[in-house]
């Protein structure tokens, strides 16, 4: 396959690429823009890695609604609604479903993919229809399953041996929920026992970690310290983290020496947390969101991801992730011109480093020909045009093909 007039991303040149059985095997710039034969030109847009989308939940997509609206809006009427949703759950329900979301997420350009599955089941009816469909789903997208206690490790019965169940299964990622555990003892405990588990069976760990705006809420620095006393460091990472929204600077500031020193990732899921906190809040109400900026800032891995697609804890959702960069740039007061010429990293390679695929991922001769053109000439005209996927090309198959809108205007005021 050749491509050309293709730009790339932080370069004002244009480039031809070459792949050949499914890797890039040339890439060299051009002169000017070229009329050579090929199979594919870019017309001197934006081509880049694929997104990744390191935090969403399949078993629950397209449930908003199911048996039950959540009409408060807050993440513990979620859980509840939930709760009676896994009830329904079959084989066919959840495959139907996560094949569903896939392809919506697919037609976007998203090649990467971890999914919370919800292990807090005795008969593990989601995970046991979920782990077939990575085989399946391989053709178009990776995907890693986050074994994730919704409803509590040590306070669900049985929850541990269904975690070290769920790893049986093929779950490739151990989950955490220690802010929800009866107790903060229990909390303590279960971060401790997820890093252990990791480490006997080589796992990566994926915490929903510290999801509410209690500023009490510390579990984040217990499992720093576990991740940095284990040596499992960057294999580790803390999703949500929204209580750090609410913690007191001085606090912050010891803890990101303990976060920078650990070397964990952080996910921030920014649409869900702005419509799920601050739900206790009168006025002035708090955003809920991590310090993107900040642990960015420090040199931190943070990836952006959305969390739901239509389920009880976010009844909207469009498998677009350009729709949580703006979010998250307005919303964590990232709207300078070096905030956007970085900002696709959080939804690219900041997504590739928490999945832990970095060496299977980029636009680099030798590594898989797997990218998406999008339909603007830089990062910041992508950003601010919330730019659709033009293609999205996997080992060097096209995928997705789209057309850009035509528009008809009436008027000529220029
Ligand atoms: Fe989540």
């Amino acid at each position: 396959m050749k491509i050309i007039n293709a730009r790339l991303r932080h370069s004002d040149a244009l480039y031809t690429l070459e792949c050949e059985q499914g890797v890039f095997t040339r890439i060299q710039q051009q002169v000017g823009p070229e009329q050579s034969k090929c199979d594919l030109d870019a017309q001197q847009k934006l081509l880049c890695a694929p997104f990744v989308e390191p935090h969403i939940h399949l078993d629950a997509v397209l449930t908003a609604g199911e048996p039950r609206w959540n009409k408060s809006g807050t993440l513990f009427e979620g859980i509840e609604c939930w709760a009676e949703r896994k009830q329904m759950l079959t084989h066919e329900d959840v495959q139907q479903r996560v094949r569903k979301a896939a392809e919506l997420l697919i037609s976007h350009g998203v090649q990467h993919i971890r999914t919370h599955v919800d292990v807090t089941d005795p008969e593990l009816t989601a995970l046991k229809a979920i782990v077939p469909l990575k085989e399946t789903l391989a053709p178009y997208l990776d995907l890693q399953i986050v074994a994730f206690p919704q409803e509590g490790i040590l306070s669900y019965p049985n929850g541990k041996a269904l975690m070290e169940q769920a790893l049986d299964i093929g779950a490739d990622v151990i989950g955490g929920i220690p802010h929800f555990e009866f107790t903060r003892e229990y909390g303590v405990e279960s971060m401790r026992w997820v890093i252990e588990l990791a480490q006997q069976h080589n796992k990566l760990v994926d915490v929903h970690c510290d999801e509410i705006d209690d500023e009490q809420s510390r579990f984040l620095e217990v499992l720093a310290t576990a991740a940095l006393e284990s040596g499992l460091g960057d294999r580790v990472t803390a999703s949500h983290t929204v209580a750090m929204h609410s913690y007191n600077n001085a606090y912050c500031s010891k803890l990101f020496r303990l976060l920078k020193m650990s070397g964990i990732n952080f996910v921030s899921c920014p649409t869900e947390n702005i419509h799920l906190q601050g739900r206790f809040d009168t006025f002035p109400k708090r955003r809920g969101i991590t310090r993107v900026k900040e642990l960015r800032n420090a040199g931190i891995n943070v990836a952006l991801a959305q969390d739901s697609i239509q389920d009880p804890w976010y009844s909207l959702g469009n498998g677009k992730l350009l729709r949580q960069v703006d979010f998250a740039l307005h919303a964590c007061h990232m709207m300078g011109y070096d905030d956007f010429s970085q900002a696709l990293d959080f939804i690219t390679d900041n997504g590739a480093k928490v999945m832990h695929i970095q060496d299977q991922y980029g636009i680099e001769v030798g590594k898989p020909a797997n990218f998406i053109v999008l339909n603007g000439r830089d990062d910041v005209e992508v950003i601010r045009e919330q730019a659709d996927v033009l293609y999205s090309v996997r080992r060097g198959e096209v995928l997705v093909e789209r057309q850009p809108a035509m528009v008809k205007m009436g008027v000529n005021l220029a």
